[in-house]
């Protein structure tokens, strides 16, 4: 248990300041939708970030320049997913009487949102968004919150994003540790034996999950024997990766890598451009590639070793990216 969101929050009279970090799945995506495991890392090179500040204006105002959106919380549709996650924050509490205890002589609070993590990438932009904005209202407003109720809680607005989530994305990220998921089990943190490298290469391409996770259900059922045959092989595959991890074998990681992407290729979740960095990245040396996240667009990634990290992510804006992340995955 313990309080949550500590760590990553700075707090002064009147102003807090939090951020959450992105994330990608190494293993076991759509697949953790139908119950298998699945294993994610946070990535701090790219995050979301929340800054309250007390205010001599009435009523929660909500600036988001990144989207265009200057408003204040009552303008906005309640299914609005920002307005949804202050809504929800505030509804076990009683709202006007809370914020008019907690504020003192203050009217209203300023919440400034920015995220550098590109939106419908796979990498978690949405789920960051409601981490950081849940842990910013709690410590501001001196509301104390478990990592389980603000990983509940964000899971609640994941619904209104992505319609069926698995809960992974805004698991890894409410904790900002691996995590080995399985829906509705217990959260499992699992320790990296050996630091291991990844390239992140982004298609440019935004692809909401919610319709990849909503084609592969079509397909599911349609032949549920065969497909729950691949999620199964995909369930091998994120528990023998969480073995190798932990005995430090990350090499070993690159042909479970490339078994995950043909699995997704056959899922339909693959794109042109996403199999063609997934070579780029093998051809350049990477011990193995595959998408990360709802697929069709978004990023994938290479299990590199170190050397070549620079070399790989170079091939990888020849074949087209539009952006490439070198992250370290430890514990
Ligand atoms: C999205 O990051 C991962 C998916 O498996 C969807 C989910 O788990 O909710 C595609």
């Amino acid at each position: 248990m313990g309080i949550g969101c500590a760590g990553r929050l700075l707090s002064f009279p009147g102003m807090t300041s939090v951020s959450a970090p992105g994330k990608i799945i190494l293993f076991g995506e759509h697949a953790v939708v139908y119950g298998r495991p699945a294993l994610a890392v946070p990535v701090t090179q790219v995050h979301a970030d929340v800054e309250i500040s007390d205010s001599s204006k009435d009523g929660i105002w909500i600036d988001a320049p990144d989207i265009h959106l200057h408003a204040e919380l009552n303008s906005l549709p309640s299914d609005h997913p920002l307005a949804a996650v202050i809504h929800k924050f505030f509804a076990p509490l009683s709202s006007p009487h809370f914020l008019k205890e907690k504020m003192g002589g203050q009217r209203g609070v300023e919440i400034k949102i920015t995220s550098t993590i590109p939106v419908a990438s796979g990498l978690g932009s949405g789920a960051a968004v409601s981490v950081a904005l849940i842990c910013a209202l709690s410590s501001h407003l001196s509301h104390p919150m478990t990592n389980e109720q603000v990983n509940a809680l964000a899971y609640e607005i994941e619904k209104i994003h992505h319609g069926t989530p698995s809960g992974i994305d805004n698991t890894v990220i409410t904790y900002a540790k691996p995590v080995y998921f399985v829906k509705g089990q217990p959260i499992e943190i699992f320790r990296v034996g050996k630091p291991f490298t990844v390239v992140i290469g982004d298609t440019g391409i935004s692809a909401p999950t919610k319709e990849a996770v909503g084609d592969v259900c079509v397909l599911w059922e349609a032949d549920k024997a065969r497909w729950e045959k691949v999620f199964d092989k995909i369930g091998e595959i994120a528990k023998k990766a969480k073995e190798k991890i932990e005995n430090g074998e990350s090499e070993e990681l690159g042909e479970l890598m490339n078994q995950n992407h043909a699995l997704l290729q056959e899922m339909t979740v693959s794109s042109q451009e996403l199999d063609q960095f997934v070579e780029a990245a093998r051809k350049a040396g990477a011990w193995g590639a595959k998408l990360s996240g709802g697929g069709r667009g978004g990023n994938m990634i290479a299990l590199v070793k170190p050397e070549i990290a620079e070399t790989v992510a170079g091939s990888l804006k020849e074949a087209g990216a539009k952006n490439t992340i070198i992250t370290t995955i430890n514990s």
